[in-house]
């Protein structure tokens, strides 16, 4: 194929013209496919289209909702978009289950974020750190401007360090960066007030030390272990009475309470374990416009910040008392960015009651627990595939294009067997071939 050039000044009709000739065989079934996705409203149409670019359609995703969510006694129905079958019916039984044991319990144990300016310069570390405590103050008035509005909500910058790292690199520093960005996730904020930061002492160093300053790059870190919510549930031991178990209550805290251990002691299950986190965190998130990718960085990073990547939950029984809890980094916000501008985000912040940053933090890290929670459940007592064949019954069903009928039959036929692709289409071409 020869490459393109101006591809992202061709019309939208064109551009769809161009993928389908060189990429799908010229297929009309398939321009209608990209085609049929697109909103039929256009005004709506062109706020999707604007949020991306070379954009030629929408790619849906199932949009959910999980009742019954109660937090710190305030009951709540979240949003989650995810394609995953059996996530949101995971997080719903879930949420019923602790709802009728006192519900989550959740609290903001600190919410600051971090930026970082990296630079080089390769003269004495004493001259730069005695002329970075001497110009503190300057640097923080040159980016007042910058700050008013985020200190009008309540936030802005925090606090300024320098770091020496330069026996990791030869002539490495960095300008460190504590902010406070109330609601907004606040990323454009932060890299504005950095990139003043490093121009200003490049300029004061470079006039008063007579060295050349290079700035690298000036620069958020996704890594915010200071911006962290703890969410729990807890019961006495004996109230883990759920007959479905098939266990006793004793029995099953004990393989509960394990297996949250193996995830800390071993990193393939904490992959997993933490996969099943963000399968509910990130379902809110998208639900929500906000970030995912920096969520989940931020969560892993987390998760291996002892030099050992472990599951992100933790459970304690004591005195007969089971308590299961998840603390970690979310750095979203309720305002700017997507959370206004996407229509279906702001429906979700509404079903939300319109909650602040830490309120969305608490809502967040609930549903990653009440999924681990699940997921963890099912895992001890009958295992994943049970839940989870119900739903690729459908999957396959779904794709056969079985009709209603045929459906009910295969549900009935399928209870009790194991369930694989070629056995549902035998099934159903059986009934086909029948009538
Ligand atoms: C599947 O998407 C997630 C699980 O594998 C999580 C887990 O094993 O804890 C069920």
């Amino acid at each position: 194929m020869r490459p393109i050039s101006g591809f992202s000044k061709l019309t939208k009709n064109e551009k769809i013209n161009y993928i389908v000739q060189n990429y799908l065989n010229n297929s009309n079934i398939a321009k209608n496919t990209i085609k049929s996705f697109w909103h039929e409203d256009e005004s709506s149409q062109k706020i999707l289209d604007e949020f991306s670019e070379n954009t030629i359609t929408n790619f849906a995703f199932p949009y959910g909702v999980v009742p019954n969510v109660l937090i710190n006694n305030k009951m709540y129905c979240v949003p989650m978009v995810i394609e995953e079958s059996s996530v949101v019916a995971a997080a719903a039984k879930s949420a019923k289950f602790w709802l009728d044991r006192g519900g989550f319990q959740a609290e903001i144990v600190d919410v600051k974020k971090v930026g970082q300016v990296h630079f080089i310069w390769n003269g004495n570390p004493e001259d730069l750190e005695n002329l970075f405590i001497n110009s503190k103050t300057q640097l923080i008035e040159k980016v007042k401007p910058l700050c008013l509005n985020m200190e009008k909500r309540g936030g802005g910058l925090l606090d300024l360090k320098l770091i020496n790292k330069t026996d990791l690199e030869e002539g490495y520093f960095q300008i460190w960066a504590d902010f406070n960005t109330c609601d907004a996730m606040g990323a454009n904020f932060i890299n504005s007030v950095l990139e003043a930061l490093g121009q200003e002492f490049k300029l004061i160093t470079e006039s008063e030390l007579n060295q050349e300053l290079q700035v690298i790059m000036a620069i958020l870190s996704n890594y915010t272990p200071d911006c962290l919510v703890k969410v729990w549930v807890e019961c006495p031991i004996e109230e883990l009475n759920d007959p479905s178990f098939g266990m006793s209550p004793e029995e099953f805290a004990d393989k509960f309470a394990r297996a949250v251990r193996i995830a800390k002691i071993d990193t393939n299950r904490a992959t997993t374990h933490n996969k099943g986190i963000f399968n509910g965190i990130d379902s809110v998130i998208l639900a929500t416009g906000n970030d995912f990718r920096a969520v989940e960085a931020c969560g892993h990073t987390f998760a291996a910040r002892d030099g050992q990547y472990r599951g992100l939950t933790n459970c304690s029984l004591e005195n007969g008392q089971f308590r299961f809890e998840l603390e970690l980094p979310l750095s979203i916000g309720t305002v700017g960015g997507l959370t206004a501008l996407h229509p279906m985000a702001k429906t979700t912040l509404d079903i939300l009651g319109n909650p602040d940053a830490k309120d969305l933090m608490k809502i967040t890290a609930t549903i990653g627990l009440a999924q681990n929670f699940s997921a963890l459940r099912s895992l001890v007592t009958t295992g994943i595939q049970k839940g989870h064949m119900k739903m690729h019954l459908m999957n396959i069903l779904n794709h056969l294009e079985a009709n209603e009928e045929e459906r009910e039959a295969a549900k009935l036929n399928f209870e009790d067997k194991v369930i694989s692709f070629q056995l549902v289409r035998e099934f159903i071409g059986s009934i086909r071939n029948y009538q």
